[in-house]
């Protein structure tokens, strides 16, 4: 079996530290198995030379972590990546500052990555990048000579053509995800979005459903929706809901029902609308007053970015004039906190919420929103209510599915999910849950994997994974 090498922007290097995030879950194993390495970012940014690469090995697996220049950090990660591809991609053309030379930082770091990274790359190495950090490294390995299986996935949207065109210099940029052998989306949605792009704007000629000639190579496409561990959130769940903090937290609410959002602050999570939301449930059903909480967790992210210090105003006065104009000195509407909380918190909190609010106004996938029927208790479980604009809807088609944009809309969601039937909750929970364990995390991988490395197995219709269950 050929090494593998993943490569991606955060390096999920062994620190001992209990909280592992999806990709670290997800790839892993397949690591440890194949033997490997993990190649991307250290985190760290300095005002000299970041110097040589630096690695720990560990199970068979080396992590390999590069600094970047100040200046470089701020053109690469927080100028083109997070202020142009990150709202662009997410449909937010409103939000995108484009300038060329956060553009040139974006290529530069690419190019900088590639030079490092191919001082670690044997031929028969099979590579793996993620998400909308890397989409020229293929390119800029090709130039560099290397021939390798290089796979891409996307962990966030792809637009249509009509707005991925609006990106000054997509033709640069975008035509680039040609060098991959695979390259990887979270919905069929995306997929045909990226399709449409490389049919209609490079006039790539198509070979079959799912690939494409380019550049005497063949690019192919399919889709991956990541899942989460099914069962193993539902028995970390069981057990957390019995901790002195869950608890604590239930008695703190003094039987009232409770409602949970989990969301990193960002624009594309749609908070304010929800709040909004939440303000219109409670004035359209009052009954409700003084007898429902809602908690929402909000750690804050990528602080160096205007937009999201912003954001970070905008939804703390909305909290607090929701407070203020309908809590009581017995009752708080709505918890706002910005700390984030251990898996094991958040498993007992979901299963502990009568229902959970996952509603983006755009989102790839929305782990939350998986993690949330994963850890009900299956005989009374809560009512997910999900965005439609989140990739999470296509598999989780029971959710009560709700428009972000529609205030009256999700807040008749939230009437509804609070005063369901049993019955009808544990129908709506098992439909979801059964789709959620067939596309348990542990497979993602794996799926992926055997996509690039063999290509003819079992493709039976344009973009393959199509079995994974959406709809
Ligand atoms: O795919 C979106 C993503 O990059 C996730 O991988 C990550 O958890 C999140 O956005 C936050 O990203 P960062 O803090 O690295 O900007």
């Amino acid at each position: 079996m050929a090494r593998l090498v993943v490569v991606s922007n955060r390096v999920g290097v062994p620190d001992g530290a209990a909280r592992a995030g999806g990709l670290e879950v997800a790839i892993r194993p397949a690591l440890r198995r194949r033997g490997g390495v993990w190649f991307g970012w250290s985190g760290r940014a300095t005002d000299n030379d970041p110097g040589p690469p630096k690695t720990v090995e560990r199970d068979n697996v080396a992590y390999v972590t590069i600094g970047l220049r100040k200046d470089d950090y701020e053109e690469f990660y927080n100028g083109f990546a997070n202020r142009v591809l990150w709202p662009i991609l997410h449909y937010r053309l409103d939000l995108a500052e484009f300038t060329r030379r956060d553009l040139g930082g974006y290529i530069r770091v690419n190019e900088f990555f590639a030079s490092n990274l191919e001082k670690v790359l044997t031929p028969d190495d099979v590579v793996w990048v993620h998400d909308y950090h890397l989409i020229p490294l293929a390119k800029a390995l090709r130039e560099r000579g290397h021939k390798n299986k290089i796979g891409f996935f996307i962990h966030i949207p792809f637009p249509p053509p009509e707005i991925i065109t609006a990106l000054p210099n997509h033709e640069r940029l975008i035509p680039a995800l040609g060098h991959y052998d695979l390259v990887g989306f979270q919905t069929e949605t995306d997929a045909n979005n990226f399709s449409r792009y490389l049919a209609n704007e490079c006039g790539l000629k198509r070979i079959d459903g799912d690939s494409f000639a380019f550049d005497g190579r063949t690019v192919r496409i399919g889709v991956f929706p990541v899942g989460v561990e099914t069962e193993a959130l539902a028995r970390l769940a069981r057990r957390a809901i019995e901790s002195s903090f869950v608890r604590g937290v239930l008695g703190s609410l003094a039987g009232r029902a409770m409602i949970i959002g989990v969301d990193r602050l960002d624009y594309s999570k749609g908070i304010p609308e929800r709040m909004n939301a939440f303000n219109r449930f409670l004035t359209i059903f009052p009954e409700w007053q003084g007898n429902v909480t809602y908690l929402q967790i909000t750690p804050r992210s990528r602080t160096g970015i205007p937009e999201y210090n912003d954001l970070g105003r905008l939804v703390g006065e909305a909290v607090g004039r929701i407070n203020g104009a309908l809590g009581e000195a017995s009752w708080t509407p709505v918890r706002y906190i910005n700390k984030a909380h251990s898996r094991t918190a958040l498993a007992g909190l979901y299963r502990a919420a009568r229902a959970g609010l996952v509603t983006p106004l755009r989102d790839g996938m929305n782990l939350v929103a998986k993690e949330y029927v994963a850890a009900q208790n299956a005989d009374d479980p809560g009512v997910l209510i999900l965005s439609r604009f989140a990739g999470a809807a296509r598999e989780c088609t029971a959710a009560l599915l709700v428009n972000p944009y529609d205030p009256e809309g999700v807040a008749i969601a939230i009437n509804r999910a609070l005063s369901m039937s049993q019955d009808e909750r544990r129908q709506r929970h098992a439909a979801i849950f059964k789709v959620l364990a067939q596309n348990d995390l542990s497979r993602w991988a794996e799926r992926f994997l055997a996509a690039l490395e063999y290509p003819q197995a079992g493709r039976t219709a344009p973009f393959a994974a199509r079995a994974a269950g959406q709809r």
